[in-house]
């Protein structure tokens, strides 16, 4: 069972406004409302995909009973924390016309520690051995940045391999507990880690994680295990909402692994995951087109860069 972290649950709030800009007043042209957040966009392409996926986490006040209500229409199997405060809304604007986003996210409610206990008991319950947890996005005020850390050794101790996805001193922490697997975009990964060229921080990602996904947009992502980094482009979309195609990217990948594919090859089904939610508004895949991309219309080039064992063992 893929198992989804979902501490900042959100509703998003997707706009439509033409040749938007700041400090000037707009009216949208379209607004569509989701159930949102990182895991969540994770766990809705698992499902699209067909893939079973069982959301833990934090949710409360407006929100609730829509997210609550979309995600059991998606099938996905819900055990939420209830909080006292709200879970955030967050606005998408994206532009037709410049092809940008631009998003405006809430912090999310305050967690306390009483409740944070709760998510990791309930966590502990609704995981196994062979298990994979997705712990995706940032958490909410409250939450120290070692919770990622502590939950990965948990996940360890229960024989369930961990995928982070974050930023900051949470991907930090959580690298430093080696997840299985890790899939930040370049900015995030040089946040946790420091910067350096895409090469080299993919080389240092793997020194943490098994299997370190360095992703970086349209151009597709770097790929690093066991001494090896492969470069992967990605296939070519006319882009409409890139938002949430890192957790499409995760998703797919994370399904391929849970179907028995080669890395490789859940890396290319995650990579057209990737590109199909990026040329929708709305978050997720459209099944029919990720298989168009994988059997072949499109399918991402492959390049193999040896890694280099001395640099391998640079680190921060
Ligand atoms: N415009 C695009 N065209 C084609 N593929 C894309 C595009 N944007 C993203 N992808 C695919 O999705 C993967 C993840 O995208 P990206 O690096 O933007 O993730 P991200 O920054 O984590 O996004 P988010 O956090 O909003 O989900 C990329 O490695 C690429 O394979
Ligand atoms: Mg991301």
């Amino acid at each position: 069972m893929i198992v989804v972290l979902s501490l900042n649950t959100a509703l998003d709030r997707i706009l439509v406004v033409p040749r938007f800009s700041v400090g000037e007043v707009f009216r949208a042209e379209r607004s569509e409302v989701f159930a949102g957040g990182k895991g969540i966009n994770v766990a809705r392409v698992l499902r699209q995909l067909d893939v079973p996926v069982r959301v833990v986490g934090f949710l409360g006040g407006l929100p609730e009973p829509f997210i609550r209500d979309r995600l059991a229409r998606a099938g996905i199997d819900q055990r939420w924390v209830t909080v006292d405060g709200e879970s955030r809304t967050c606005v998408i604007v994206v532009d037709p016309i410049s092809e940008e986003q631009t998003v405006l996210n809430e912090p999310g409610p305050h967690v306390s520690p009483a409740e944070l206990d709760r998510v990791r008991s309930t966590l502990a319950d609704s995981t196994g051995p062979g298990d994979i947890l997705c712990v995706s996005g940032s958490a909410p005020p409250g939450v120290p940045d070692e919770l990622y850390g502590d939950i990965i050794r948990d996940m360890q101790e229960r024989g369930v391999r961990t995928l982070i996805d974050a930023s900051g001193g949470a991907l930090r922490a959580g690298l430093l507990a080696a997840p299985w697997a890790a899939a930040p975009n370049v900015e995030e990964c040089a946040s946790a880690i420091g910067s350096g060229e895409p090469m080299e921080l993919a080389r240092r990602l793997s020194e943490h994680a098994e299997h370190a996904l360095l992703t970086m947009g349209a151009e597709g992502l770097l790929y690093a295990h066991r001494g090896t980094v492969r470069t992967f482009r990605a296939p070519r979309v006319k882009t409409v909402n890139a938002v949430g195609s890192g957790d499409a990217l995760v998703a797919g990948f994370l399904a391929g692994i849970e179907q028995g594919m080669e890395p490789a090859d859940a890396l290319r089904l995650g990579m057209a995951c990737g590109a199909v939610n990026a040329g929708r508004l709305e978050p997720g895949i459209d099944p029919a087109a990720v298989r168009r991309i994988t059997q072949g219309e499109g399918e991402p080039g492959e390049e193999r860069f040896p890694a280099r064992p001395d640099e391998m063992r640079a680190s921060w």
